[in-house]
């Protein structure tokens, strides 16, 4: 790839992953991402992270073109997760940094990582601030965010925030910048990535904002480590005010449906239940999870007031999908749900039980189930369609509060 001068002497130096489909089980497949690390040509020619591993000789091309990789004095890691971690060793090989700075989580994460000898590791706590020569660079640990090592560097001069994973999206495209891409569909990427890898960490992502709004950083530039870099004022605004949004995590009046079936009795129940919830005014979404990605159906939880999860009883329990569902959901801690379970069975009918405790495990508000022995009847329908309508009051009342 060609570098990118985002700013004077500034250079993106990232690599375009344009055919990424995993990400630790989010999947990024049809979209792709982006890893993007940054070079700063000042009396310390500095680097900001690094690339994943596989991309080594593309990030190594794309340096050269603006650097000698050996007169690189400095590199500063945000984040030690493989993807932008991955060539610190390389790096420190080919350069031999006279300093690599980091966090002092990041610094033990390097040790674990790299298990170094002799490297020049700094560990720069928040407030604490490096010359390059021309400009600073202060930093901000933002750990949990979201990993205890992660932080932030701000050259104020420059009114350049690198963020690191914060305010990333997967996206791989030619274009560098936010303001460049159709902005519903940049937003809906945010939110994707928002909602299967920050949203656990979002009472941190508030305390962050609030720092940079307190710390009053002058900010003319936010740069993540993958996708989009939004310039200018009203696009660093958009950056903010987004991640505002999504951490608050409010209820809003959508619905989504998640439900695995046997022989199609757990979806005549889901989609009666879509009628009932229609019935209130709420916006619905059917996933059958033998159709979507469990990260698909995840960026639809995050963005739903309730969820509704279905399975039939299936060897005392419920369906493998719906079991990966769940956990993948709860392990990402979504807020300010209303739920319910629901689901055929056909003697022993555990699966709306199962269910249940999984949602209240969450902190869900959870309304009572509907189960139904092998085929739904008329009556059975007509409660999956008052369930649907119990929900969608229970939605009403929470967003109410
Ligand atoms: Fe993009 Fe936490 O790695």
């Amino acid at each position: 790839m060609r570098p990118v001068e985002i700013k004077k002497d500034i250079y993106w130096v990232g690599c375009v992953d344009w055919n990424g489909i995993d990400f630790h089980g989010y999947s990024i497949a049809r979209h792709g991402t982006t890893y993007n690390a940054y070079l700063v040509k000042d009396e310390k020619i500095t680097l900001f992270d690094t690339v994943k591993p596989e991309f080594r000789d593309e990030f190594l091309a794309t340096l050269a073109q603006v650097v000698n990789i050996e007169d690189i004095d400095y590199i500063v890691a945000n984040h030690l997760e493989p993807d932008h971690g991955g060539l610190l060793a390389d790096l420190v090989e080919l350069a031999k940094p006279e300093k690599i700075f980091c966090s002092p989580m990041g610094k033990r994460a390097i040790e674990a990582h790299f298990h170094p000898e002799g490297w020049p590791i700094e560990a720069m706590k928040t407030g604490s601030s490096i010359s390059l020569g021309q400009r600073t660079v202060q930093f901000v640990e933002t750990r949990m965010l979201h990993w205890p090592d992660s932080m932030l560097s701000y050259i104020p001069e420059d009114k350049l925030l690198i963020t690191n994973d914060a305010f990333g999206q997967n996206i791989a495209s030619s274009e560098r910048y936010a303001d460049q891409l159709d902005r519903g569909f940049l937003k809906r990427r945010m939110m994707e990535y928002y909602a299967n890898i920050v949203v656990p960490y979002s009472p941190v992502v508030e305390k962050t904002l609030d720092g940079v709004h307190e710390l009053d950083l002058d900010v003319d530039m936010v740069a993540p480590d993958h996708g989009a870099i939004f310039r200018g004022k009203e696009d660093v605004e958009f950056a903010m005010q987004t991640y505002r949004e999504f951490a608050e995590q409010k209820p809003t009046n959508r619905a989504v449906i998640v439900y695995d079936t046997m022989w199609h009795s757990t979806e005549k129940m889901a989609k009666a239940i879509a009628d009932g919830l229609m019935d209130e005014g709420v916006g619905v979404r059917l996933m059958h999870l033998k159709s979507y990605h469990h990260s698909e159906v995840m960026t639809e939880v995050f963005k739903s007031g309730a969820v509704l999860m279905g399975s039939p009883t299936h060897n005392n329990g419920i369906l493998p999908l719906v079991a990966d569902m769940l956990t993948y959901m709860k392990g990402l801690r979504p807020q300010n749900k209303v739920g319910a379970a629901f689901g055929s069975f056909g003697w022993s009918g555990e699966c709306v039980k199962t269910i249940t405790e999984w949602l209240e495990s969450m902190n869900f508000e959870v309304v009572d189930p509907v189960k139904t022995k092998h085929v739904p009847a008329k009556e059975s329908l007509e409660e999956c369609l008052e369930l649907g309508r119990a929900v969608g009051k229970a939605l009403k009342a929470k967003m109410a509060d």
